[in-house]
């Protein structure tokens, strides 16, 4: 094996991906003789079931950028997706076999490069699956990042993600990623919509987030968000909202060292705690 699989959270299944066809900087080419036609049958009917729940429940930046992604009917060539994209705003995406580590995730941000996971879902994991695959990837991330603000961001959180990692502040600055890059929300003209991948890739979770009056929806704060715990099992409890990519990127702009001291000194939240 050239490089040890990752395992997220307390998983009893070991990752699936064959982490034996990844370099060292954890990426891979995208196997595409390897799909077979049932798989590009699961993604089809992926896509069309989450399209069907975007309007009125998207952010229009999403909405704008998922044509780009190519036909639904198939699993999208990486190279394809990236002739476009490089174009748009500089990103590419790259062939991943699964989770990756911190250290080359964040190095593969701070170069502008996205990794999607190339292999997709069984028919029996439709609705749910653990671990991210090619339909969570590709379309819960990628739209985002044709808009320019969002791009940015995205590096400047792989960069942050570095320093963190220096600072041994990875898990605080993981939760700013979750409740914004996953699951966050946003505020615009026509209404609540989302933008985090987790809820615009899972047909249950997007309407929970933009319509239940179950969870709290809070405005985004960042010492709050880096002191909250989440949970990877159940739709969230709580959402940080934002009114545009801007705030997220100039809330997240300060100098994250004196933050992460502070957050080390203050208990933390469950994930559905009020306030
Ligand atoms: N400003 C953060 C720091 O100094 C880096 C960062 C940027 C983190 C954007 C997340 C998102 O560490
Ligand atoms: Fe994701």
């Amino acid at each position: 094996m050239a490089v040890e699989p990752v395992v997220y959270g307390a998983s009893e299944r070991p990752p699936r991906g064959d982490y034996a066809r990844a370099g060292a900087d954890y990426t891979c080419p995208q196997d595409y003789s390897r799909y077979t036609e049932a798989d590009h049958d699961t993604y089809r009917r992926l896509y069309e079931r989450q399209v069907a729940l975007l309007p009125g429940r998207a952010c229009k930046e999403f909405i704008a950028g998922l044509p780009s992604l190519g036909p639904s009917h198939h699993i999208p060539r990486f190279e394809q997706v990236n002739e476009g994209l490089v174009k748009a705003t500089g990103w590419e995406i790259v062939g991943v076999p699964g989770l990756i580590p911190e250290v080359p995730f964040f190095t593969l941000l701070a170069n502008r490069k996205f990794p999607v996971t190339d292999w997709i879902r069984t028919p029996e994991e439709f609705d749910y699956i653990v671990e991210p695959d090619i339909f969570h990837d590709l379309f819960g991330h990628v739209p985002l990042l044709y808009d320019p603000v969002f791009a940015d961001h995205m590096q400047e959180y792989g960069k942050g993600g570095l320093k963190a990692h220096r600072l041994g502040a990875c898990e605080l600055l993981s939760r700013l990623y979750w409740y914004t890059i996953e699951f966050g929300l946003i505020r615009q003209k026509d209404g609540l919509r989302a933008y985090g991948a987790g809820i615009l890739s899972s047909p249950g979770e997007l309407q929970h987030a933009v319509e239940s009056s179950e969870p709290q929806r809070l405005p985004l704060d960042v010492e709050r968000v880096m002191r909250t715990r989440y949970k990877i099992d159940s739709y969230q409890q709580t959402y940080f909202v934002i009114d545009s990519f801007q705030e997220l990127f100039d809330k997240t702009a300060p100098d994250f060292t004196p933050i992460y001291e502070r957050v080390k000194g203050l208990p933390e939240i469950a994930a559905g705690d009020a306030g």
